[in-house]
């Protein structure tokens, strides 16, 4: 009866919220299944291949409090620093040459990067390596900033709305922070023509089966290009800290939900669910991922950038990084291509 209701999602790429939910409270019985299912629906729209992104943490300064995350403004504990416009040049060039076209700019809610400063680095990275594509990951800003660096040569923005229950949100974030305003910013960048991700913590504090059910009501209505989803993993200087960790298992399911439910999507096993589980990522890519994202930031930060505990690959070599990852993906079955990997809108 599970199996059915995963033939039909395949069909339909479509189930009530009620059904969504008993497939995630059954998932043990029909994990495999669906991870079958998620993988051949993978196949069809992007064969065996694997993109990689390089990930380019540029500044751990935050000016939000997010209660989960470990560059909150108000964990004194981290150590801060940003990346000058050469540093990121910089990695963006050794990128190029470990075979990189996917460049994503990421970081925290950091004033000191006006608009004017990553107008110029988007487009020094977009006319020194044309055939690139840029993503950004900024969090929130004004929709006049989003199209200014759309302009600059921005091709997609990752933004996870982190649950898509406004009440719950409210428990993951202080009162200055706004789910409308999340939102709006997910809608705005749709509509400035962005490849736009969404995405959203696993077993985050107070999450309910039901809220993950209507995660994939909301992704489907939405319909992002990417999906970013990871396990919650407490970070000790946070007011989270005494939370447990969300699932691999479930995880590496809701993938393959999201996979059956939006066949196309470009969707990364993610780092933190390599994190958690030291297969995690090669059992996100057997059950339909089909991203991975190393980190390529500058060796002597990357121990800075710490979004939860315990994450892993925060040595000094990117280019150590790229071969243990091929070769994971090897093991699944795949291969990992340079291609800036693009949304599959062809077929
Ligand atoms: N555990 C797992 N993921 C986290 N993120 C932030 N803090 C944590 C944490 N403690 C995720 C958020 C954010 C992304 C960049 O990292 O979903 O959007
Ligand atoms: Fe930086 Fe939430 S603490 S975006």
């Amino acid at each position: 009866m599970f199996k059915e209701l995963i033939d039909r999602l395949e069909r339909e790429n479509n189930l009530t919220a009620g059904e969504y939910l008993e497939l995630i409270r059954a998932r043990g019985q029909v994990r495999d299944y669906a991870a079958g299912r998620a993988v051949e629906v993978k196949k069809k729209y992007y064969g065996n291949k694997v993109f990689l992104r390089a990930l380019i943490e540029f500044t751990n300064c935050c000016s939000n409090n997010c209660y989960y995350c470990g560059i909150r403004a108000g964990n004194s504990r981290a150590e801060r620093y940003r990346l000058t416009p050469e540093e990121i040049l910089s990695c963006a060039r050794e990128g190029y040459e470990l075979g990189f076209r996917t460049f994503v700019m990421q970081g925290g809610e950091d004033p000191y990067y006006t608009d004017d400063i990553l107008c110029g680095i988007i487009g020094e990275i977009k006319s020194c390596f044309p055939d690139c594509a840029v993503t950004l990951s900024l969090g929130e800003r004004s929709s006049e900033s989003y199209r200014a660096l759309k302009k600059a040569g921005a091709d997609r923005y990752l933004l996870r709305h982190e649950t898509c229950n406004r009440a719950h949100y409210m428990k993951l974030h202080p009162a200055s922070m706004s789910f409308e305003n999340r939102m709006n910013c997910l809608r705005e960048l749709k509509a400035i023509g962005y490849q736009v991700g969404a995405g959203f913590m696993v077993g985050s504090p107070y999450q309910t089966e039901e809220d993950l059910a209507d995660e994939m009501i909301f992704l489907r209505d939405f319909g992002p290009h990417m999906v970013g989803i990871g396990p919650f993993i407490p970070h000790s200087d946070t007011p989270f800290a005494g939370f447990e960790a969300g699932t691999a298992e479930m995880t590496v399911f809701l993938l393959s939900l999201i996979r059956l439910t939006l066949p196309r999507v470009l969707l990364p096993a993610t780092t933190a669910l390599g994190t958690i589980d030291a297969r995690g990522r090669e059992k996100g890519l057997e059950a339909g991922a089909n991203v991975l994202m190393p980190n390529l930031s500058p060796g002597s930060v990357r121990k800075k950038y710490l979004l939860y505990d315990n994450k892993i690959c925060t040595g000094e070599e990117a280019a150590q990084c790229v071969d243990c990852l091929s070769a994971r993906v090897r093991s699944t079955g795949n291969i990992t291509v340079s291609d800036r990997g693009d949304y599959n809108n062809e077929i």
